[in-house]
C-alpha cells in the first residue's frame, strides 16, 4: 500500500505504511531527485538544513564528499549541539571512487586511562545512577576533532580552514534556536545548568531559549578556528588541551594530558556481508552495527520473506533481531582490548545454526537463549549521507551519546562533553540509559573504546548504490535493518526507508517495541499470539538520513526522516 508518491521506487514496500506514517510525513519530508540524462549529481542528507547547505557549499568550492563530510561534522556540532560535536566521537565510513578504497574512520571516544572497571560502582559494587550519564566523570576522551583533521587531511581536497568555514560562521553568527532543541535543552535543564559554562553558551537566563532566538557561540567559533589552523595539535595538545584537562579537573573529572595526547582515529576494515544479491558495507567494532546487522541479514536469508504472510515476516524479524542483540552483549566490545570473533559473527554457517532454533509458529523467549547478561532514545547522536559527482561516499553516525551528551561544557573552550562512557557496561548485566546490558567484552576499563551501536552503511545490489544510517541508541541497527530489507526487496526509494514505520527487539528486556502504526492492530495481536511481549509506544524514534544512485539511469535521489527536521538535497 502506498500511502505516498514513490517516485523512483521498483517493487512494493515489505512491510506496508501504516496511517501514522502519513501523519510522520507531514511532520516534513525533504527529498531532492535528478533524472536520467543530467550532469552527475551531488546528495546531502543530515539532520539539519543548515548542515546540508554547509555541505554543499563546501562541494560546490571544489571540495569533495571527504570535505563536504568535514563541514557537514562541524556545522552538526553547531546546529545540534544536543546530538554530536566536538566533545564527541563517531565513525565516517568512506568509499573513495578513484580506486574503491572503503574504510571506516573509527573517532570513537576512549575512555580515559584513570577510567576502571567500578568506576561507576559505589563501595558496595553498586552502580550509581547517573555517574556515567551526568557531568565530566561522563566524558571519555573525544575523537571528532582529531576524525576532522584526519579525513581532511588523508581524503579531502580543501584545507581545513574552508571546509571548517561554515561551521567557524554558524557559531559565530548563530543558528535559530528551533523546536527539537527546545525539547532536548528542557529535557537535560538540570545538567545544563549545573555546568555554567553550558548555561551560558545554551540557555537564556536559565532558561530554555524561545523558538527562533538566534544562538552564538564564539568559544566554539575560536574553538574550531584553532583547529583550522593548528590541525590535531590545536585540540590535542597546546592550550587548548590544558584547558580541556584543567577545566574537566576542577570539575571533579579524571582526564590527564596524557588521554589527549594518546588520542588516535584508527582506520579499520568495515564489516562485509551479502543478502539475496545485496552487498552490506557497514561500520566495525567498536561499533556493533554492522556484525549484528549481517548476523540478521544471515538469519534472514534462510526465509523467502516477501512469500510469508505478514505476522510470520515480522514474526521470524524480530527473531533474528532477539539473537543479534544477544550476541552482541555477550560477545562485543574494544578490538583494541578483547578477542571479538567477527568472522565467525558474520559466517553464514553460524547463522544457519541460529536459524536451526527460530520457530516459525512460536517466540523463543529470551530467557530461554544462552545467557548474557533492558531504553530511552530519540534523535540526538546525528547520522548525514554523502555522495559527490565523483562517486565518493561517506555514511557517518556522530554522537555525544544522551541529549547535550554529559552537558559539562570546559569553561572556556565552547566544547561541550559527551557522556560516551554510559555506552560501556558499568556492571555485568545492568542496563545502560539505552537499557542494553553487556558483558566481560564490554567493561570500562583504560583506554578502552566503548561499544557503539552507531552503523552507516552502504548497500549495493545490481549496480545500485543506497549511503545511509541514523541516530537512536539501542534501535540503530535495527532501524537499519528495516531499511536494508526495503532496498533488498526491490524498494529504490529512499523515502520508503526513512519513512517506514519501525518495530525493534534488543533481547532484554524480552519485549517487541512498536511505534505508533507500526503494524494493523490484528497483525499486533497475531504476534502477541505466537508469544511476544508488545512494548507499543506513543513516539517515533529515529532520524535516517538516506541517499540511492540508480545504476541504470544515473540518477540521484536522497530523503531524510520526517520524524527530525533534517533536509535532504540533490543538486
Ligand atoms: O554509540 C552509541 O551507540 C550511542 N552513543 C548512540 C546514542 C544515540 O544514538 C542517541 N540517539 N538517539
Amino acid at each position: 500500500m502506498a500511502v505516498f508518491g514513490r517516485k523512483g521506487s521498483r517493487g512494493g514496500s515489505l512491510f506496508c505504511f501504516r496511517p501514522g506514517a502519513a501523519l510522520l510525513l507531514l511532520l516534513g519530508l525533504a527529498w531532492g531527485w535528478t533524472g536520467a540524462g543530467a550532469a552527475p549529481a551531488a546528495a546531502v542528507a543530515s539532520a539539519h538544513p543548515l548542515a546540508t547547505a554547509a555541505g554543499h557549499e563546501v562541494l560546490e568550492a571544489g571540495g569533495n564528499a571527504f570535505d563536504a563530510a568535514v563541514a557537514v561534522s562541524a556545522a552538526l556540532a553547531v546546529v545540534e549541539p544536543y546530538g554530536s560535536g566536538l566533545g564527541g566521537g563517531g565513525f565516517w565510513l568512506l568509499h573513495r571512487a578513484a580506486d574503491g578504497r572503503e574504510v571506516m574512520l573509527d573517532g570513537r571516544e576512549r575512555a580515559p586511562l584513570a577510567a576502571h572497571r567500578a568506576l561507576y560502582q559505589d563501595a558496595a559494587g553498586e552502580v550509581i545512577p547517573g555517574a556515567s550519564v551526568d557531568g565530566p566523570l561522563a566524558a571519555a576522551i573525544p575523537g571528532q576533532p582529531a576524525a576532522l583533521v584526519h579525513l581532511a587531511e588523508r581524503y579531502g581536497r580543501l584545507p581545513l580552514s574552508r571546509s571548517l568555514a561554515p561551521a567557524v560562521r554558524l557559531a559565530r553568527e548563530g543558528f535559530p534556536v528551533d523546536a527539537h532543541y527546545r525539547r532536548y535543552a528542557g529535557f537535560r535543564l538540570e545538567v545544563l545548568r549545573a555546568s555554567p559554562a553550558a548555561a551560558a553558551a545554551f540557555l537564556v537566563a536559565g532558561e530554555v531559549p524561545p523558538e527562533g532566538h538566534l544562538l552564538r557561540q564564539p568559544e566554539l567559533a575560536r574553538t574550531l578556528e584553532t583547529i583550522a589552523a593548528r590541525g590535531r595539535e590545536g585540540f590535542y595538545a597546546g592550550p587548548l588541551a590544558r584547558r580541556l584537562v584543567e577545566g574537566v579537573r576542577a570539575a571533579g573529572g579524571i582526564w590527564s594530558p596524557a588521554d589527549l595526547e594518546a588520542y588516535r582515529v584508527v582506520e579499520r576494515m568495515p564489516v562485509r556481508g551479502r543478502y539475496r544479491g545485496m552487498r552490506i558495507t557497514a561500520a566495525a567494532p567498536p561499533s556493533s552495527g554492522g556484525v549484528a546487522l549481517v548476523e540478521m541479514l544471515n538469519i534472514l536469508s534462510g526465509y523467502d520473506l516477501p512469500a510469508l504472510d505478514p505476522v510470520t515476516r515480522a514474526h521470524l524479524v524480530v527473531e533474528a533481531m532477539r539473537r543479534a542483540y544477544r550476541d552482541r552483549a555477550e560477545y562485543l566490545g574494544d578490538p583494541d582490548q578483547v578477542a571479538i570473533p567477527v568472522d565467525l559473527l558474520t559466517d553464514p554457517r553460524y547463522a544457519a545454526g541460529l536459524r536451526a532454533g527460530i520457530r516459525k509458529d512460536r517466540a523463543t523467549p529470551s530467557s530461554g537463549l544462552p545467557g548474557a547478561a533492558a531504553e530511552p532514545d530519540g534523535p540526538h547522536t546525528s547520522h548525514f549521507s554523502i555522495l559527490d559527482r565523483e562517486g565518493n561516499r561517506v555514511a557517518a553516525t556522530l554522537s555525544i551519546n544522551y541529549p547535550f551528551g554529559s552537558g559539562f561544557m570546559v569553561p572556556g573552550t565552547g566544547v561541550l562533553l559527551n557522556d560516551e562512557m554510559d555506552d560501556f557496561s558499568a556492571k555485568p548485566g545492568v542496563p545502560n540509559v539505552y537499557g542494553l546490558v553487556g558483558a566481560e567484552a564490554n567493561a570500562v576499563g583504560a583506554g578502552r573504546r566503548p561499544l557503539s551501536s552507531m552503523t552507516p552503511t552502504f548497500l549495493e545490489q545490481d549496480g545500485d548504490v543506497a549511503i545511509l544510517g541514523t541516530p537512536g541508541g539501542s534501535r540503530i541497527i535495527t532501524m537499519v535493518l528495516l531499511a536494508a530489507l526495503e532496498f533488498a526487496h526491490g524498494s529504490r526509494d529512499p523515502v520508503a526507508w526513512v519513512t517506514r514505520p519501525r518495530f525493534h527487539h534488543q533481547y532484554l528486556p524480552d519485549r517487541l517495541q512498536l511505534e505508533p502504526g507500526a503494524l494493523p492492530a490484528e497483525q499486533a495481536a497475531a504476534l502477541e499470539q505466537r508469544g511476544h511481549v508488545l512494548d507499543p509506544r506513543d513516539r517515533p524514534w529515529g532520524n535516517m538520513q538516506a541517499i540511492l544512485r540508480s545504476a541504470a539511469t544515473g540518477a540521484v535521489s536522497a530523503a531524510s526522516d520526517p520524524r527530525g527536521i533534517g533536509s535532504a538535497e540533490v543538486r
